[in-house]
């Protein structure tokens, strides 16, 4: 046997051994999607409940910097949606059609000044809501690519908040699998084939491992 393969049958008993299955599926499925079933909405109060659990996330000197804008009624989607850069790599795709796109949104933000722990704050912040929403049986995608002050005029925020992240939310309907990204076509760059499926490649364990 191979040392990945040993290492990797290791990790995985380690996994069961310490409790640890359920929590490896909830990352492992809690991937970035792109295309949602409009159809079967994510209810206003769960996103409200998403920032409820966001706001006892760490933050660096106990600052709590972020707050967050829930948009979920129809005229508010449309007027940010327009605003969202979606899937950069994936060249020939403008992003999510008219009945796929998500079907809700929290806008997080600075509410000062914005540092690098600002910035860390926010990655805890944003993975813990898409975490919570894979669980509770939703997907979304953080979006970076917008310019805040147009995001910030769409929504009518206040004077002194800036939008720093977006994280889109819906049903998913489409199928996103993780690949090893020794064999991906380009670099890190995930993919989707004819049938639809999004590839994400990931660098295996040895490769992270110092
Ligand atoms: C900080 C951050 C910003 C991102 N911004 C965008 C974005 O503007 N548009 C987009 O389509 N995806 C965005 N993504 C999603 C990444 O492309 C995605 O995480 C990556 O392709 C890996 O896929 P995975 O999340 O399923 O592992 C962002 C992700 C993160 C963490």
């Amino acid at each position: 046997m191979d040392s990945e393969l040993v290492l990797a049958e290791a990790v995985s008993l380690c996994e069961v051994e310490n409790g640890l299955d359920d929590f490896d599926r909830l990352v492992r499925s809690c991937r970035s999607y792109r295309r949602f079933d409009e159809g079967d909405p994510v209810a206003p109060g769960l996103l409200v409940t998403l920032v409820n659990l966001a706001r006892r996330t760490s933050s660096a000197a106990n600052r709590q910097p972020l707050r967050y804008r829930v948009v979920s009624d129809a005229p508010e989607r449309d007027a940010i949606f327009p605003l969202l850069g979606w899937a950069g790599a994936l060249k020939d795709w403008d992003g999510p059609e008219e009945g796929e796109r998500p079907s809700g949104y929290i806008v997080a933000c600075a509410s000062g000044p914005v540092s690098s722990l600002t910035n860390i704050d926010l990655g805890i912040s944003s993975q813990t809501i898409l975490l919570a929403a894979t669980e509770a049986g939703y997907g979304g995608c953080m979006l970076k690519n917008f310019k805040p002050e147009k995001v910030a005029a769409a929504l009518g925020l206040p004077e002194g908040i800036e939008p720093l992240l977006v994280i889109a939310l819906g049903t998913p309907a489409e199928k996103v699998v993780l690949e090893p990204a020794s064999g991906a076509p380009d670099g890190l760059n995930y993919w989707r084939t004819p049938d639809g499926v999004h590839h994400v490649p990931k660098l295996a364990l040895e490769d992270v491992l110092l």
